[in-house]
């Protein structure tokens, strides 16, 4: 059953990747402006259900549904789901060596302005939107004029994921682990533009293994996965408690 409520209605998800299934029946409702939090061990299949939202090819859905703000999201491509207003920041941002950083998202921000109806930036007024954003989230503006990520650092990747973010302002974003990485200075700049989006409706999905960062955020719900399949449904305090005791206990009690 769908909840017609929600942004983003997950039904079922079973995810094959290989001769693996990956997801094994996963059912999530996220409403517009909340913000859930998915932790679970290392492979149990966080980065995947990103993916999977977001449309990589490699991530083949067996089973199982996907909403979202009215589409059946699965069928659209990855470039009609970021229209539709879907962000998913990756965990670990790949190089796209001979793309310049700035015409990417410049792209990427006319594509999705486009199709709300909107008119197309030009350079300057791009420009001077991202280098005012890019200051904000303490990015060296100059990334903008070098290949997407090509020689970046492990935070300037991630503080470039959050510009992409800030400009492209989708309606929901999947962050996976975008506190990784990052200095205090980045991960205080992620809980700011964080609450800013939320506080105008944006719903996000964020993956972290940090309580810290998880308390800041104060999530409407907290989610454990385990091996494919949601094993814990929570509050702030499932979170505090796998941070007390960790996954292997919880996999036991699980058991029991
Ligand atoms: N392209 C792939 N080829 C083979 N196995 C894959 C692929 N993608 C994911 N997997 C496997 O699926 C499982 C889930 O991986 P996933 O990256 O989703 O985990 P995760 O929960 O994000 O873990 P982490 O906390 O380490 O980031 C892992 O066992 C992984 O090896
Ligand atoms: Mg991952």
């Amino acid at each position: 059953m769908t909840n017609i409520s929600s942004l983003l209605s997950v039904r079922n998800l079973r995810v094959e990747v290989g001769e693996r299934t990956v997801l094994d029946g996963i059912s999530l409702d996220v409403p517009a402006g909340a913000l859930v939090v998915l932790m679970g061990a290392n492979g149990s299949g966080k980065s995947t259900l990103g993916l999977t939202l977001a449309g990589h090819p490699r991530y083949r859905v067996s089973d199982g549904s996907a909403q979202f703000d009215g589409h059946d999201l699965l069928a659209l491509k990855p470039e009609q789901r970021a229209r539709a207003g879907l962000f998913v920041s990756l965990q670990s941002p790949p190089d796209i060596p001979g793309v310049k950083n700035g015409l990417f998202l410049r792209s990427a921000l006319n594509a999705i302005r486009e199709s709300r109806g909107d008119t197309p930036l030009d350079a300057f007024d791009f420009l001077k939107g991202a280098r005012g954003l890019a200051s904000e989230l303490g990015l060296d503006a100059k990334l903008l004029s070098r290949p997407v990520n090509e020689g970046f650092s492990g935070g300037e990747r991630k503080r470039n994921e959050l510009l992409q973010l800030a400009m492209l302002k989708p309606r929901l974003a999947l962050l996976d682990e975008i506190d990784s990485g990052l200095d205090v200075d980045g991960v205080r700049a992620v809980v700011k533009l964080v609450q800013a989006m939320r506080a105008q409706g944006t719903a996000f999905i964020v993956v972290s293994h940090y309580l810290q960062l998880i308390e800041s955020l104060t999530p409407d719900a907290v989610l454990r996965l385990d091996q494919g399949r949601i094993a814990e449904t929570g509050t702030l305090a499932l979170a505090q408690e796998i941070a007390r005791t960790g996954f292997a206990r919880n996999a036991q009690v699980a058991e029991v």
